[in-house]
């Protein structure tokens, strides 16, 4: 089966604030869709997605899963844990495993939640408030920077840093141009702020430093480990519950179902993830030739993993377009899997339920008090401003 190319463009603004059409015209086109534009392969279907990222062999990281590895500004992500495969990413990987085991996040969370809900009743005080601005990207920020054992007073770029970095793993359009000019400021930020010297003690950066001691890792490799905490973990928890505060104020039924049955807050944030999946999409390198769904790959080829389309994919969701928050769809592909699969998706999971879970004990009415806003990224997705009122009765 051969498939033509398709003219859709992923990365107009049209299509950042809403992809859906363009994700259901590529579902229904076929399981591997090749973009002229882009000169690479859209997988927008669930099982190929899911297949794809369990095979690393075929489907390569390195040197970095971006649209456009090769170009200058990617020089830095070529060296990260993202843009690893084995046997380097099997070592990187390792210096995080004891701080984001079960064991070690069990301990965090009664923390987390005790921080979220301080959070959410000083807001629910003000009544009307922008749950993006004062919530979603407060939170997670605090939570991550002092997991990675940041100085307090340092933690205000980090969210622009990791959105500059973001914009790049997608073509050299407007979005990443205008966010070259940052990215050494990345650097810079890691060499004053995250040092030995400054980063607190029996934090995760300190044990970074201590494998790089101990000759597990190198030199380098401890700052892009620094980097990958930075850049992956702050933007996409925050857009993950900018969008499920959104998802939920505006359905006030939806909202009535989760204060009468709280236990549907981890079920309601998992529903989020899958429906607004904060990142849009990771590619790999096609490593030997391979057939995808009857569409013939070469070895050289490059593959882009629509983790949002996969998610609202018929053929796995019923009702994909339905946000259903008794779904629980844990088999989502928002956090990717196989290797590479979101080394922070625990932490993220107490997070996003910390917050709604408060939000939940504080708040009966919750609802829009303005129209939300879009902030564009071409590889993230989430909301720029969302004005909510929230009462207590
Ligand atoms: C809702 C929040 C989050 C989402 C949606 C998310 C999404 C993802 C995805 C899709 C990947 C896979 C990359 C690939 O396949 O190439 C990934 C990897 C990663 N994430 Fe997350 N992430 C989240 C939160 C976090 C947090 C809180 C941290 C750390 C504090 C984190 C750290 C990482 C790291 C280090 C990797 C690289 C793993 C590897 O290459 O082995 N993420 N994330």
């Amino acid at each position: 089966m051969s498939i033509a190319g398709v003219d859709i463009d992923l990365f107009s603004t049209a299509v950042l604030e809403e992809p859906w059409a363009a994700y259901a015209a590529l579902r229904e086109r076929g399981p591997a869709v090749y973009l002229d534009r882009y000169g690479v392969w859209a997988i927008p279907r669930y099982d190929e997605v899911f297949a794809m990222l369990r095979d690393h062999q075929t489907f390569s990281s390195a040197p970095v899963p971006a649209l456009e590895p090769e170009r200058p500004d990617m020089e830095a992500a070529r060296h990260s844990i993202l843009g690893s495969d084995p046997p380097r990413h099997t070592t990187l990987r390792a210096v995080l495993s004891e701080q984001l085991s079960p064991r070690a996040l069990r301990t965090l969370r009664a923390d987390i939640e005790t921080q979220a809900d301080a959070v959410v009743a000083g807001l629910v005080e003000r009544g009307t408030y922008d749950a993006v601005q004062d919530l979603a990207r407060r939170f997670p920020v605090e939570v991550v920077a002092r997991l990675v054992g940041l100085p307090e007073d340092a933690r205000e770029p980090l969210l622009a840093l990791a959105d500059a970095a973001f914009n790049t793993f997608g073509p050299a359009n407007e979005l990443t141009q205008a966010s070259w000019s940052r990215l050494p400021e990345i650097g810079g930020y890691i060499a004053q702020v995250m040092t030995r010297e400054t980063i607190a003690p029996g934090s995760w950066g300190a044990a970074v430093y201590a494998a790089a001691d101990r000759g597990d890792i190198s030199e380098p490799d401890a700052i892009q480990m620094m980097n990958a905490f930075i850049v992956a973990g702050m933007d996409t928890t925050v857009n993950s519950i900018g969008s499920a505060i959104w998802l939920l104020a505006e359905r006030p039924d939806t909202w009535a179902a989760l204060r009468e049955d709280p236990s549907l807050v981890r079920s309601a944030y998992e529903e989020a993830l899958r429906y607004e999946s904060p990142v849009s999409f990771f590619c790999r390198g096609v490593t030997r030739p391979t057939e995808v769904g009857g569409v013939q790959l070469d070895a050289g080829d490059r593959v882009m993993l629509l983790f949002g389309a996969a998610n609202r994919d018929e053929r796995h969701y019923a009702d994909a377009d339905r946000f259903d928050v008794r779904r629980n769809p844990l088999d989502h592909v928002a956090f990717g899997g196989g290797i590479h699969g979101c080394a922070g998706q625990g932490l993220a999971r107490i997070e996003g339920p910390a917050v709604l879970g408060a939000l939940v004990r504080h708040v009966e009415f919750l609802e829009l008090a303005g129209e939300p806003s879009r902030h564009l990224n071409n590889a993230v997705r989430g909301l720029e401003r969302l004005p909510i009122a929230t009462r207590t009765s």
